[in-house]
Parts: C-alpha cells; sequence; structure tokens
C-alpha cells in the first residue's frame, strides 16, 4: 500500500542510507557495540525506493532483509562502514546517516580469542572516525542528514550536532519506550539549519521516513 501510495518524487536521485550499529571486535569472539536494530535506516531505504530512488544501503548488522531493489551493503565495524560510505557520497544526491556508529574501538583486536587470567583487565580505546562530520566537510551539493539519540538535552545536543557536523537536518530523539533503538515506533524532533524545529508524534518508523523525505524533498526545492 505504501509503495502505490507514495509519490515517484525522489526518481533520477541517489540516496545513500546507513543503517544499524556498528561492532568493534576485542578479539574474534568479542566486540563492543550497541542495540541498534537498524529499522529506522531500513524504513528510509524503503520509502525511498518507493518514491523512485535508486538507494545504497550501507548497513551494520542487523535481522532485517534487504529491500526490494535496494543495493545493500553489509560491513561491521564503523572503519569497514567509513570506507563503503566515502566510496558512495560523490554519486549521492541525499545521504541519511541513521547508523548508530561505534564511537570508539578497542585499540587493536586480538587475532586469536584472548583467555582468561587476571582479576582484572584493563582494555584501551581509541577514537573512531566521525563520519558524518567528514561527509559534511567533503560536502558539495549534497542532502546531508543525521540522527541524534539522546538521554538528555535533546534541543541543545541535536542543535549542536546540526552545526559541527554541516548537516541539513537532524533528527532527534530521546532514547524511550516508544522511541529508539529496538522499537517500530519513533518519536523524532526534526532541527533545521535556520534554527527551526518540528516535533512529530510517536509514529511508525515508516511513517517517520516518509515525512523526512517530504521535508528533504522540500529543502531541496
Ligand atoms: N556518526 C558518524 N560517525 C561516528 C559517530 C556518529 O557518522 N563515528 C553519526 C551518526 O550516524 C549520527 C550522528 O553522527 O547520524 C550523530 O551520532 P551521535 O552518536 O548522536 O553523535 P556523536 O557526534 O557521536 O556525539 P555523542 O555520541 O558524543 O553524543
Ligand atoms: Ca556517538
Amino acid at each position: 500500500l505504501l509503495y502505490c501510495l507514495s509519490p515517484k518524487n525522489l526518481e533520477g536521485k541517489k540516496v545513500l542510507v546507513t543503517a544499524g550499529p556498528t561492532r568493534e571486535h576485542i578479539d574474534p569472539v568479542r566486540f563492543i557495540s550497541n542495540p541498534s536494530s537498524g529499522k529506522m535506516g531500513y524504513a528510509i531505504a524503503r520509502a525511498a525506493e518507493h518514491r523512485g530512488a535508486e538507494v545504497v544501503l550501507v548497513t551494520g548488522p542487523t535481522n532485517i532483509p534487504v529491500p526490494l531493489n535496494v543495493t545493500e551493503i553489509r560491513v561491521r565495524s564503523a572503519r569497514e562502514m567509513a570506507t563503503a560510505v566515502f566510496e558512495h557520497m560523490e554519486d549521492s544526491h541525499i545521504i541519511i546517516k541513521t547508523a548508530a556508529v561505534a564511537d570508539y574501538r578497542p585499540g587493536e583486536a586480538a587475532a586469536h580469542k584472548i583467555k582468561k587470567g587476571a582479576d582484572e583487565k584493563v582494555l584501551t580505546l581509541q577514537k573512531n572516525q566521525d563520519i558524518l562530520k567528514e561527509l559534511g566537510a567533503r560536502k558539495k551539493d549534497q542532502i546531508l542528514v543525521g540522527f541524534a539519540a539522546e538521554t538528555q538535552e535533546l534541543e541543545k545536543n541535536a542543535g549542536e550536532k546540526l552545526v559541527r557536523k554541516n548537516l541539513d537536518m537532524i533528527a532527534g530523539n530521546i532514547v524511550g519506550e516508544s522511541s529508539g533503538f529496538e522499537t517500530d515506533t519513533n518519536q523524532v524532533t526534526l532541527f533545521y539549519r535556520d534554527g527551526t524545529k518540528e516535533p512529530l508524534p510517536v509514529m511508525e518508523k515508516d511513517a517517520v521516513a516518509h515525512i523526512l523525505l517530504d521535508r528533504i524533498i522540500g529543502i531541496k526545492n
């Protein structure tokens, strides 16, 4: 139904979407990650495809089947995600970064399973590249959209990310019961470059995706 009703207003556009968590391996059998399900990113990829866009979806590990007619690139770590994203950035008209990228990775992943030993163990972490910030620095005429999941001070935190990463729009949400990582619904507030914001009600992620695309198309025109 959503397919039939979707306006074909992204025909001829290339849309790059990222989804899911990243995994930062400590050793071959252990990693640092987060509970992102990938649902929001996949919903955006499907919605963009329904509107006629050519969609590339760069995704961390998820359990969601690849949407029809979407080019899926599966990655694991933030570094793999960065490589895939930068490879496709110049071709893309619209880039939407939904992925929950790990901010840090273990300094060095062990080649073999780490054996249990001392009572205390220290794990040293190294900062990952901020992919979205790099996209913002390199962007020419692409529309760049980010997400910000916060536990407090949504407006301040999302607003700062919008400016710091040179985005056209950011979708912020307070992580909660009907909103966030593993749910089918989300409650987001959209923040724009002119300082305005648009709070949306709790909605299915598919519906959030379509509103997001409507607003992006609005920015472009
Ligand atoms: N992001 C990214 N690369 C990273 C970290 C984040 O591309 N290494 C992107 C996310 O995909 C998201 C946006 O930046 O679209 C905001 O992510 P978030 O974790 O909320 O912001 P950070 O800048 O990492 O700040 P912090 O975690 O300290 O709040
Ligand atoms: Ca982060």
